[in-house]
């Protein structure tokens, strides 16, 4: 596990970006798994700038994103249906602006009316696209891995989840207030990947910023491997796995000094 310690958001986000760039540069028709919430936003204007001023090309990339809310959704033929989708945030903080195919977007639709036949098609796609190249992670504030709250099976599939009020509270400050609904209308339920989905990637980069996820980036690195934490899956995964966080979010490392001298001897003698 490569944990990458960087001095800000700004910093962070740069990095991330470079490691998913680096993939679409070297594999044209990589398959990216997708992460949203506030974190990865500032990855996504990189990758823009990139689009934009040194042409990275994703018109071959397919990706896969982990979750959805149930009872939202978004045709991506009528982009500006406003909802608080994580199909909208998608389109307005990344697709809309890179050359990405429509057909090769895949987002839980969280509009479908069959949801358990939808997880296991989902799946399917996954498994018939080849697998995910790279899974892009944040951690929420109670440790989940996309929408596996604490007591989901760290062998988990995509499937139908109840959101715990956590995480209502954390999306609702971040998105919903912006946008005028309130706490209770939010939905309750959503579709996500599972931690033994997600750990079928064959990399992972897991990405955290600020002071108040350092306590949670450190159980989840630290601590025991346990479904009340399921980041902490990260430690049974079999690839390769990059960690990357501002120094904020890296405070409660006991082996912080250790992360860092790893990346120092990597870097002096040229090991990726
Ligand atoms: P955040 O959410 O990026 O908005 O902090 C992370 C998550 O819930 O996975």
């Amino acid at each position: 596990m490569d944990i990458i310690i960087r001095e800000n958001y700004e910093q962070v986000s740069k990095y991330t970006a470079k490691v998913i760039a680096d993939l679409v540069r070297s594999k044209p028709n990589c398959v990216l798994g997708l992460a949203t919430g506030s974190t990865p936003i500032g990855t996504y204007k990189e990758l823009v700038r990139m689009h934009k001023e040194e042409g990275l090309d994703f018109s071959q990339v397919t990706t896969f994103n982990l979750d959805e809310y149930l009872g939202v959704g978004m045709d991506l033929d009528k982009p500006y249906d406003l909802d608080q989708s994580y199909a909208r945030f998608m389109y307005e903080e990344l697709f809309k602006h890179i050359n990405i195919k429509k057909e090769n977007i895949h987002i839980p639709d969280g509009r479908t009316k069959v949801p358990e036949k939808f997880c296991k098609w989902y799946e399917e796609e996954i498994r018939k696209a080849g697998g995910i190249d790279l899974q892009l992670l944040g951690i929420g504030a109670d440790g989940h891995w996309a929408f596996n709250e604490p007591g989901s099976s760290l062998a988990s599939r995509t499937r139908v989840v109840v959101l715990t009020k956590k995480t209502l509270d954390d999306n609702y400050e971040s998105f919903y207030k912006k946008a005028g609904i309130s706490r209770e209308e939010m939905p309750h339920f959503a579709i996500t990947m599972g931690i033994g989905t997600i750990l079928e990637a064959r990399n992972i980069i897991m990405v955290a910023t600020g002071a108040k996820k350092a306590a949670i980036v450190a159980q989840a690195l630290e601590g025991p491997v346990t479904s009340q934490v399921t980041a902490s899956a990260i430690q049974l995964h079999s690839g390769g796995i990059t960690v990357v966080l501002d120094e904020a979010a890296a405070s409660c490392l006991k082996n912080i000094d250790y992360y860092k001298h790893i990346e120092k001897v990597k870097t002096e003698y040229g090991i990726k």
